[in-house]
């Protein structure tokens, strides 16, 4: 098995291995897709990313990172991405949509504007308790009961409008100390109703996100959810728990889980080196037994071929290299002598 073998989740078929991770690009107004991310999420599938992932997308306003991210919280937002993901189709790639929560990460600003203020967060920020997420933030609000049940909603109706988008694949993003991470670690979840304090029921809210959003799409969509599998804090949400909580994925239909890690405090020390995730995807993968994702410092072919080759994780999503270079899976193909898929448009240059 290579990157550049398929593979076929429920009703779609991937033709490699090679994903381009969700990547906030704060381009967009009112949450609409504009130019912009059809030529940078159209350039990708160019260059030959098998799947493709839209930045966090919000299901709701409140819950966007920045004002400028982009938004699935109505159905005029449909269209912008729907010739999004027609441009996408037409060159062979899937189309993944990450919604999104910020929770109380969310700002009123946009990252460069927000250097320059003194407050950090959102006046309209909610969280599952009062605890801001660093020195400076505003405190969020702390969700009732009714704001669960809204927000858990608000998933479904985006989920409902990705299918109408012709999207392939939905990921939840529980990851990266945004709203389903808040529920999920004991640093920043200290209620004591039913969606806190046990590791059950810190679990409780993302668990119900997938199960209402996975009976809401149709059985052939694959589902992936991005974890923070761990929060290198102590007394955070650790590995041992990561894979307890994969478990009850998979029983709710979960296809792939997405293998990152931190961001739940702002004060977070991270020993990142090439590929330091991929332990993260190989032991989940193994112990669960469900598809996992690798992400995080994987630059080059080999580091790639390694992690699929010996089947550490099913697929390697990659960021900022495929910022670098839009046509990496082509580049990577051509390097291994292997017959790149080019684009008629650009065959004199590969050929
Ligand atoms: C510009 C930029 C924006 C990002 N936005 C998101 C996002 O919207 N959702 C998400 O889950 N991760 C986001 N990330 C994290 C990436 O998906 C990825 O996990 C991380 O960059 C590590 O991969 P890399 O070493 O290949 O860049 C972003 C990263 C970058 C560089």
């Amino acid at each position: 098995m290579t990157v550049f073998s398929s593979l076929k989740i429920r009703g779609i078929t991937l033709k490699n291995r090679l994903v381009v991770s969700p990547m906030c690009m704060y381009s967009s107004e009112d949450g609409f897709a504009n130019d912009w991310h059809l030529v940078h999420l159209g350039s990708r599938a160019v260059g030959g990313a098998g799947l493709i992932f839209t930045e966090a997308t919000a299901v709701e306003p409140r819950g966007r990172i920045s004002p400028l991210d982009l938004g699935i919280w109505k159905d005029e937002h449909i269209e912008g991405l729907k010739r999004i993901v027609d441009f996408c189709h037409s060159f062979g790639a899937k189309v993944g949509i990450q919604l999104a929560h910020a929770g109380r990460k969310a700002e009123d600003y946009a990252p460069w504007e927000r250097e320059k203020k003194k407050l950090k967060g959102s006046k309209h920020a909610i969280a599952p308790s009062p605890i801001p997420y660093g020195k400076d933030w505003l405190v969020p609000k702390e969700m009732k009961q009714e704001d669960i049940q809204e927000v858990q909603k608000a998933f479904v109706n985006a989920a409902k409008r990705a299918v109408d988008a012709g999207f392939d694949v939905i990921e939840i993003h529980s990851a990266h100390g945004y709203l389903l991470h808040e529920f999920l670690s004991p640093i920043s979840n200290k209620r004591t109703d039913n969606y806190g304090d046990s590791l059950e029921n810190r679990e409780r809210f993302l668990i119900e996100v997938v199960r209402s959003v996975r009976k809401a799409i149709p059985d052939s969509m694959p589902l992936f959810v991005r974890l923070s599998c761990v929060d290198y804090v102590e007394g955070g949400w650790t590995l041992e728990d990561s894979i307890h909580l994969a478990r009850a994925l998979k029983e709710e239909g979960c296809d792939v889980i997405d293998c990152s890690s931190g961001g739940i405090v702002e004060e977070e020390k991270v020993n990142a080196y090439a590929g330091f995730q991929v332990p993260y995807a190989e032991r989940i993968k193994k112990e669960v037994g469900i598809k996992t994702m690798s992400v995080g410092l994987i630059t080059t072919y080999e580091q790639a071929e390694e992690i699929i080759g010996n089947s550490r994780a099913d697929l390697v999503a990659i960021a900022r290299e495929f910022l670098r270079d839009p046509y990496l899976p082509m580049r990577w193909a051509k390097s291994k002598g292997l017959k790149p898929e080019v684009p008629r448009q650009y065959i004199r240059a590969w050929l």
